[in-house]
């Protein structure tokens, strides 16, 4: 009988060698090829049976969701958990990942659900000190610590199906179908199969839990996102208590909302009003920060960009940014140079998003144009005020989407004034009153009413 052929897997992006290599051809990553026996595949007749085809367009019921009431996790699994979907939840070690998800099951278990905690990590003591620590003793949670995945089925299938089920971690589950070491690619992705075939033949929802490595990669289970439902981040700034949890990909609801807890001694509690804790609330207004009137999926955020525009000794001068894309910077440095006539190319510059958010939408060109502009002039911004707006290649100020959300969240926070783009305008009836719109038809007139000489005059 032939030998079994063992194939090299890269670790950290899936991609399969026929030999080992010292660098993966696929993502580069270096010694991250391990070796792997694939399952021995059963040999069928080679025919196929027969199915019933369904007719795509018949009606089907809105799925049912079980919402856990903590609106902050609702909102970003899209309303609650949908039956028989299988949720994988990345993060660094440390951030929260177990608090947040034994706090969702504690919630669930008030409303009377079933719900199952399987933990590969930690030992029973240290689940149950995590849970006394929050509060959640007494409420019914079922709990093992168990990481063999035909175990784990087995037992559930013995009971009625969980609303709830939370695998924490996938990387150290295994299963015994397959010969690879626990932890590699090949059982990551064999356990989170028999997994999620249970969730969608029971109905239960299964949460799994994916850990990071430092560059943001779910390392191992990167291979398990595409078998997944929904793909969530749980992320933090360093040394600050705020996480923010992110749907990254959703196939029932949307994939851009974002929820923010505090961690406390107590837990993770929700932040309701996000926008006052990214903001520094500094007295007088320094030059280089423009705080942007955004938005985070459905809801309003106001951010602080910061920049540092300073004449650079190098040949090439730096750009470097943390929390905005840097090719939308490199744009907008473009833009401000051709059509506005600032002169950047022999300064360093660096752009920073306040409070470790990641700011992807095109509204945040404005207030990051006004914030390099007002670094290299040294002029700090009117007080008080906000901008968004998109800027074109032309120079052009486009209009962006929700603009009277983002003006009555400003309001709402004590902000008077707003640099708008010029449409802005027609819409105010429905606007907050006692907010003063400044429209910038083009970048110039931004730059013009920060660093133009007649400023005093206009604004
Ligand atoms: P944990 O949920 O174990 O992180 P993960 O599962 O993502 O690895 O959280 C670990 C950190 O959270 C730890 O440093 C202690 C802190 N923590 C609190 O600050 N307050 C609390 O109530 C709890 C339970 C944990
Ligand atoms: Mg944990």
């Amino acid at each position: 009988m032939a030998r079994p052929r063992t194939s090299f897997v890269c670790q950290n992006c899936g991609a399969v060698a026929p030999r080992w290599q010292g660098r993966c051809d696929a993502c580069g990553a270096w010694n991250s090829l391990v070796e792997e026996t694939p399952a021995a595949s059963a040999r069928g007749s080679g025919k196929g049976r027969r199915f019933a085809l369904a007719d795509l367009g018949a009606p089907t019921a809105a799925p049912p969701r079980i919402a856990t009431g903590i609106n902050e996790f609702d909102r970003v699994i899209g309303g609650g958990f949908v039956p028989g979907s299988v949720l994988l939840l990345g993060g660094e070690p440390g951030i929260g990942k177990s608090t947040l998800l034994i706090q969702v099951c504690g919630a669930l278990a008030r409303l009377g659900q079933r719900i199952v905690y399987i933990s590969g990590e930690e030992a029973i003591d240290q689940v149950r000190l995590r849970a006394e620590r929050l509060n959640l003793a007494r409420e019914r949670i079922e709990f093992a610590a168990e990481t063999k995945v035909e175990d784990i089925v087995a037992t559930l299938h013995s009971g009625p199906a969980p609303a709830l089920l939370v695998i924490d971690s996938i990387q150290t589950m295994w299963t015994e179908t397959l010969e690879a070491a626990p932890g590699t690619v090949t059982q990551v992705r064999g356990a989170a199969q028999a997994l999620i075939a249970y969730a969608k033949t029971t109905g239960a929802s299964v949460i799994l839990v994916g850990h990071v490595t430092k560059d943001g990669q779910i390392a191992g289970p990167r291979v398990v996102e595409h078998m997944v439902d929904a793909v969530t981040s749980f992320d933090g700034e360093g040394g600050r208590d705020f996480r923010i949890l992110r749907a990254l990909k959703n196939r029932f609801g949307p994939s851009n909302e974002i929820g923010v807890f505090e961690m406390t001694g107590g837990g993770l509690v929700e932040v309701g009003n996000p926008s006052a804790l990214f903001l520094s609330h500094q007295a007088e207004a320094r030059p280089g920060t423009a705080v942007l009137a955004g938005m985070e999926g459905t809801r309003p955020l106001l951010t602080e960009i910061e920049a540092l525009v300073a004449p650079s000794p190098l040949g090439m001068p730096r750009r470097a940014v943390v929390g905005f894309d840097p090719n939308r910077l490199a744009m907008v440095i473009a833009v401000l140079e051709a059509r506005a006539g600032l002169k950047l190319g022999q300064h360093d510059v660096y752009l920073n998003v306040a409070g470790g958010l990641r700011i992807s939408e095109p509204a945040a060109d404005l207030a990051a144009a006004a914030a390099l502009v007002s670094s290299l002039s040294g002029r700090s911004l009117a007080p008080h005020s906000v901008f968004f707006g998109e800027i074109g290649l032309s120079g052009a100020v486009r209009p962006v989407a929700h603009s009277v959300t983002r003006l009555k969240e400003a309001a709402k926070l004590g902000f008077a004034r707003a640099f708008v783009p010029p449409s802005t305008q027609e819409r105010r009836e429905k606007g907050p009153e006692n907010m003063a719109l400044t429209p910038c038809p083009e970048v110039a007139d931004l730059v013009a009413f920060i660093a133009g000489p007649e400023r005093g005059r206009r604004q």
